[in-house]
């Protein structure tokens, strides 16, 4: 493991049982470049190995959450470069990261870093967030989800409209297309990002886990087998200790205490 204070672009801190990653390259609103990239992914890592962390926030600056892939690194680069280090493909380790992902986005998140929020579980987005996947405009398209998250998260019209022109959607179009669950005044971001991880992170663990991992079948499958894996995992949930901790405390009208976090 990496130590936390050997990071260089990003800022690792914990509350209770929320972990937070702050994107750190404020001379380049946050830009993504292999630093960051390995940075991110062995702290989000670590979180997720470390079962005192039930939820993952991770945010940028008030400016830019992340203004995309860092253009002055990748302009260097050859095909046979890209194709060798099979570039950006070291963020596919985030998909392996089972604690839930909370994106807090203020300001930019363009190219790689609108695709790095969707890349988290749910994305809290303050009024000043701006989403954009402007890669046309430099001669390449986007390469970390920005054509299939984004079209399965708001639909062919507008992901086409992101990806061909370069609009940017605003915080509230961004939520009326279902890109983000919730808006927030800017200077409330990190509050109420960090509220809805401990909301979460209070549950118990495997079936917030049994959760995540039923709602994402939903991408991968078909209808049919997406309600047959939730039915099983639904089953499955009575084998915990924590479901007959969770109906007691109901039926006993007090605060469940779960053991299994
Ligand atoms: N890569 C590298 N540096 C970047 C950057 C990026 N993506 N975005 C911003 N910066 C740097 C700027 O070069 C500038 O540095 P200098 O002061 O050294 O010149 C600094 O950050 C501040 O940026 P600006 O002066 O441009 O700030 P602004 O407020 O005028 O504009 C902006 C903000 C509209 C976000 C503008 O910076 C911008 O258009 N950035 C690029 C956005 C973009 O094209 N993103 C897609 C990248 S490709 C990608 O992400 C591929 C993929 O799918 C993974």
């Amino acid at each position: 493991g990496v130590d936390m204070s050997d990071y260089t672009t990003i800022k690792v801190s914990t509350d209770g049982r929320v972990g937070t990653i702050t994107l750190n390259r404020p001379e380049a609103l946050n830009a993504l470049n292999l630093t960051l990239m390995g940075e991110v992914v062995a702290a989000m890592e670590a979180f997720d190995a470390d079962t005192g962390i039930g939820a993952i926030v991770l945010t940028g600056s008030a400016k830019a959450f992340a203004a995309g892939a860092d253009i002055k690194e990748m302009s260097a680069k050859s095909h046979a470069d890209v194709v060798n280090e099979d570039m950006i493909s070291h963020w596919d380790r985030l998909i392996g990261v089972r604690t839930p992902k909370v994106a807090a986005v203020s300001g930019y998140a363009l190219g790689g870093g609108c695709e790095l929020a969707m890349m988290c579980d749910l994305v809290v987005a303050a009024e000043s967030a701006k989403f954009g996947q402007p890669e046309t405009n430099l001669g390449i398209i986007p390469g970390l989800g920005g054509t299939q998250r984004l079209t399965r998260a708001v639909g062919k019209a507008v992901a086409m409209d992101l990806v061909l022109t370069d609009r940017m959607l605003s915080a509230e179009e961004a939520a009326s297309y279902g890109l983000v669950s919730r808006v927030v005044p800017t200077d409330d971001l990190l509050t109420a990002a960090a509220d809805v991880a401990a909301k979460i992170a209070a549950k118990s663990l495997p079936v917030v886990y049994a959760a995540k991992e039923s709602v994402d079948r939903a991408f991968e499958t078909t209808l049919r087998e997406g309600l047959m894996f939730e039915r099983r995992a639904f089953h499955a949930c009575f084998a915990f200790e924590d479901r007959a901790e969770g109906m007691a405390a109901f039926v006993e009208k007090r605060k469940p205490e779960f053991k299994n976090r």
